[in-house]
């Protein structure tokens, strides 16, 4: 397979294609082994996972330097003694001595933003991660770490698929040199019975995952499917084919606004989140 790749400021490769490995549980390190083996370079993981140590167990097996490494910090743990705490803890259970990417999992208002920065800094600053970013920002947000940041914030991992576009938030992105990363780009499995979905599926002899995976890269974005299934982690790499500019364009106009993760009902009083005491 052939994966196109961001440049991030550290000058490294970002490539365009990763593993998500949100909620795989035990099912994890062979996920991990499976992508691997079938040529992705690149394995999503957040501290909020638990599942580093088992991605740690697969990536022994293979050079280190050839996978491209993303974990997060937890929004609980924004102040810098945490930041920092969090970092080596997590790069303890993945047994290795740096992060390729270190995002912050979600925005905290309790805790300052530039604090948070500093020590995604310090962070850089000491070779423990090479590009820093952020996740689940709103526009208004990443416009506020890049104003407070002395590193450059590189990405911003959220929620994108068919069916949730955002494009005021992609705008910004894009205009900020911020490269967007897709978290839940299969809107975990619910864009597969889309009409449109299902019809290039069928036209092009796909599953609509692959056409769903295929639009994400055309629009120029990172995907990041999730499998436990070692033949779906295979068959969401095969990228060697080519979707029509007019489909991909009918892929443009199915947005409806419609979420499955990041919902405004989401209860931001939940322990990970840290605003509540
Ligand atoms: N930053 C954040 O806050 C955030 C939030 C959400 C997600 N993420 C990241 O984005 C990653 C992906 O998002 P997600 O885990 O929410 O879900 P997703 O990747 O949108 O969807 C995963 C679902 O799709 C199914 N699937 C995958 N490939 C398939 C195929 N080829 N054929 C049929 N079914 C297929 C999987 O089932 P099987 O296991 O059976 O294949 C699973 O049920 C996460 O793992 C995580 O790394 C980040």
């Amino acid at each position: 397979m052939t994966v196109p790749t961001k440049t991030l400021p550290s000058g490294a490769e970002l490539p365009a294609l990763g593993l998500g490995t949100y909620d795989l549980g035990d099912r994890t390190t062979d996920s991990v082994r499976a992508a691997l083996d079938a040529g992705y370079a690149h394995i999503d993981t957040a501290e909020g996972y638990h599942n580093e140590a088992a991605i740690g167990d697969a990536l022994a097996e293979y050079d280190r330097d050839d996978v491209f490494l993303t974990s997060k910090v937890l929004a609980k743990n924004l102040n810098y003694e945490s930041v920092i705490e969090s970092c080596e803890a997590s790069l303890d259970r993945l047994g290795t001595d740096y992060l390729d990417l270190y995002l912050v999992h979600w925005p905290n208002p309790a805790i300052s933003l530039r604090e948070t920065l500093r020590a995604m800094a310090e962070l850089r600053e000491r070779g423990l991660v090479r590009d820093v970013g952020v996740s689940n920002f709103s526009a208004y947000q990443l416009s506020c770490a890049h104003h407070v940041s002395d590193v450059p914030i590189a990405v911003n991992q959220i929620e994108f698929h068919p069916w949730f576009q955002r494009p005021d938030l992609v705008d910004y992105c894009r205009e900020s040199d911020t490269v967007i990363e897709a978290a839940a780009p299969l809107a975990r499995t619910d864009v597969f019975d889309d009409e449109v979905v299902a019809e290039l599926a069928e036209k092009y002899d796909k599953h609509p995952a692959q056409v769903v995976l295929r639009w994400a890269l055309d629009n120029d974005v990172v995907a990041l499917p999730r499998s436990s299934t070692p033949d779906h982690v295979r068959a969401n790499a095969d990228l060697d084919w080519e979707l029509d500019e007019a489909d991909r364009r009918r892929l443009d106009e199915r947005d409806r606004d419609r979420p499955v993760y990041d919902t405004p009902a989401r209860d931001w009083t939940d322990d990970v989140y840290g605003i509540e005491q």
